[in-house]
């Protein structure tokens, strides 16, 4: 069937409003109604000593979230690698450890040159898919459909936030499996998220203020994105976003990293996007939102109601979210992110969802 826009101006606003309800599908299908995990059979973590998990672009970037939460929920010891750099690589790789593989599309050359470099080499491919009829589906051992639906935008957003969800799901899996979760443990983190879409409906609702916050956005030459610990790679795929889609220079940083030189480039033109819920490194990260302000640096606080009250003092522009496990804000800002990427393409006049000399799908090296 031909995708429609279905009232929205780009495929992009529509693939970002679709987000609550593909998440919802997604964990419907993973989760009983009783609201346990219900995972393919072979999702079992029991001798399994390390995963690694390699992916290209987006995708990478939900890897980089997840190995937070595979190390901090299930005491897994994570590696992630863009695929292009791991193929070449020549990696040793544990007997009793998995590689996982995540692509929207599943035909990305250098994310399937990765897998057949891992075959044979490990206990079992592992793929978190959106196309289920995919090359890098039809390789792996075990495969896990991400259900996003068909993404059209260039610039991937519902994929990532599924891709997230499904790779929380095994994390919450893996805790289980290696007895690192209790039973009432590991049915919090499913309740936080089965929290998300009702969540990030109200996130959505942020798109009108965003949308002015962008228009001076616009102006930008430079941008700076901001987190600690699993937004830190959220800083990263806000940053990917905005040069993929309006063009402008963004660079993502953990905030501890400010100071060993993206502080060089600060001054009252360079806007800094804070990505910071009030989680146990709220403190810290408000430490060097600091230093950007005594170097007149604009800063966009993104935050919880809490947050903002503590910290938002002073700073250039706020967006208030609610309240989330810290666990699983990625999932969450990620609409904030991707929504100023979104306004300040429009603000720019530029391609939304066909931004210049980017292809949805990778299929040479
Ligand atoms: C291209 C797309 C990105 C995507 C990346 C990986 O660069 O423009 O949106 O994240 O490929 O694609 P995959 O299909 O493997 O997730």
């Amino acid at each position: 069937a031909r995708i429609e826009k279905g009232g929205y101006k780009h495929f992009m606003a529509k693939e970002i409003a679709e987000q609550p309800v593909v998440i919802a599908d997604a964990l419907k299908h993973y989760t009983t109604p009783e609201g346990g995990l219900r995972l393919p059979e072979g999702v079992d973590f029991k001798g399994v000593d390390r995963i690694t998990m390699v992916a290209c672009g987006t995708a990478s970037y939900a890897c980089h979230v997840a190995k937070y939460w595979f190390e901090q929920i299930a005491g897994l010891p994570a590696e992630i690698d863009i695929a292009s750099e791991f193929r070449y690589r020549e990696p040793p790789l544990s007997g009793q450890s998995w590689a996982v593989f995540v692509s929207q599309s599943g035909e990305t050359a250098d994310t399937l040159a990765a897998l057949r470099y891992a075959r044979d080499k490990v206990a079992r491919i592992v793929s978190v898919v959106n196309v289920p009829t995919s090359s890098i589906a039809r390789e792996s051992d075990l495969s896990l459909p991400i259900l996003a639906g068909v993404e059209v935008g260039v610039a991937s957003t519902k994929a990532f936030t599924c891709q997230l969800t499904v790779l929380a799901l095994m994390a919450v899996k893996a805790g289980l499996d290696r007895g690192r979760l209790t039973a009432e443990q590991a049915a919090a983190h499913l309740g936080s998220l089965r929290n998300l879409p009702g969540l990030m409906n109200h996130a959505l609702g942020l798109s009108g203020v965003i949308a002015e916050v962008a228009e001076e956005l616009a102006e930008a030459q430079d941008v700076l994105f901001l987190g600690r610990g699993a937004m830190y790679p959220l800083a990263l795929e806000g940053a990917l976003k905005l040069k993929e889609i309006s063009y402008i220079h963004a660079e993502g940083y953990a905030s501890g990293e400010l100071k060993h030189g993206p502080i060089a480039l600060i001054d009252a033109r360079v806007p800094v996007i804070v990505l910071a819920p009030r989680d146990g490194l709220f403190d810290k990260t408000v430490s060097n939102m600091q230093e950007v302000m005594a170097r007149h640096g604009k800063v966009l606080l993104i935050s919880d109601a809490a947050g903002v009250e503590e910290a938002g003092a002073g700073v250039w522009k706020t967006l208030v979210l609610p309240e989330v496990e810290a666990a699983f804000a990625p999932i969450l800002y990620a609409v904030p992110a991707q929504l100023l990427a979104y306004h300040t393409a429009i603000a720019k006049g530029t391609d939304v969802d066909q931004p210049r000399n980017l292809a949805k799908s990778v299929t040479v090296e």
